[in-house]
């Protein structure tokens, strides 16, 4: 394992097995602390900055506060506010930033901009959502089927939806831990193919498999997790329409889970749109753990910025 101070967190694959491991120890360590009251001040004057280009609930508050428990602090950058709304460089902003902070973290659209961002910049840079992929989610994805499970590797993992950024990090993180993970999606609809063959080719180094599927009821047949996205990310509020139709058949509901094992968890990044991928009664049922998942976007996050700044 190489030292994680000063990496960046970009992709999912960025952090080999054994580091996410590390990351989810910490993760469970400084949420015990947190619960008891036990300081844990690993930011201590330390300054995360926080571009956002898309809006965001979970991501922001989730990293604010993180940064204040660790004794840092967070600031949050709309981006229409800064001088990159009005045509200053990527690369010129993350020379300047990297002047005052000791972290970047960046929601945005296209990858491409991350990965300019962490080029030019001399602090880590950690990727919040792009279209492509949402790397800290998962990392709390994987810790709560891990809290609710007591392992990864040998699960089955079946995501119901579109192909879009949850899609790609579910599909390289869960490969990477060993998982078996089944995508179904309508056709046209699929996850991006060279993501699917780089699963694959992580499936079969860790002993997981990956199965693409436009059948929901067969990607969701024995699973442990099952997880479903929005039909419509952010910037395709304009598809919305067509993907409510598309998508229809695709809604996670009791039919449909009652292909999963009796134990299942049911997962979901939010927000969600209830009556869309999802219904009431697998949202707020017995085996959904949603909110557990929301709350472990702050540990796992606290331990990425403990270890990476
Ligand atoms: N899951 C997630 O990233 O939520 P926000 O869009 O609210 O940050
Ligand atoms: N796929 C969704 C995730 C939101 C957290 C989006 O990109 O809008």
């Amino acid at each position: 394992m190489t030292e994680l101070k000063g990496r960046d967190f970009l992709s999912i694959l960025d952090l080999s097995a054994a580091e996410m491991e590390v990351v989810f120890d910490l993760a469970r360590e400084l949420k015990h602390k947190q619960k008891n009251g036990v300081a844990h001040p690993l930011c201590a004057g330390k300054t995360l900055a926080m571009i956002f280009q898309k809006p965001s609930t979970r991501t922001r508050v989730s990293f604010e506060v993180g940064m204040y428990q660790l004794g840092g602090q967070a600031l949050y950058l709309n981006a229409a506010d800064l001088q990159l709304g009005r045509g200053e460089t990527v690369a010129d902003t993350a020379r300047v930033l990297s002047r005052f902070v000791d972290g970047i973290m960046i929601r945005t659209f296209k990858q491409s901009d991350v990965e300019e961002l962490a080029r030019f910049a001399a602090v880590p840079v950690i990727n919040g959502l792009t279209d492509w992929e949402h790397p800290c989610q998962i990392m709390a994805d994987l810790l709560t089927i891990l809290e609710h499970k007591g392992r990864l590797a040998g699960l089955k993992l079946a995501y119901v939806g579109d192909g879009n950024n949850i899609a790609h990090s579910l599909l390289l993180g869960g490969t990477r831990m060993g998982m078996r993970v089944a995508v179904a999606s309508p056709p046209g609809y699929a996850p991006n193919p060279e993501l699917v063959d780089r699963a694959a080719a992580e499936a079969a180094r860790s002993g997981g498999a990956v199965e693409l599927t436009t059948d929901p009821a067969a990607a969701v047949r024995d699973a442990d997790v099952v997880v479903t996205d929005t039909w419509a990310s952010m910037g395709q509020e304009a598809e919305h329409e067509v993907r409510r139709v598309v998508f229809g058949p695709y809604q996670v509901n009791e039919a449909l889970v009652r292909h999963a094992r009796p134990d299942y968890i049911f997962m979901h990044c939010l927000p969600a749109h209830r009556g869309e991928e999802v219904v009431d009664a697998v949202m707020d049922g017995p085996n959904s753990v949603v909110w557990d998942e929301a709350e472990n976007r702050l540990h796992v996050q606290k331990a990425l910025l403990a270890l990476l700044l």
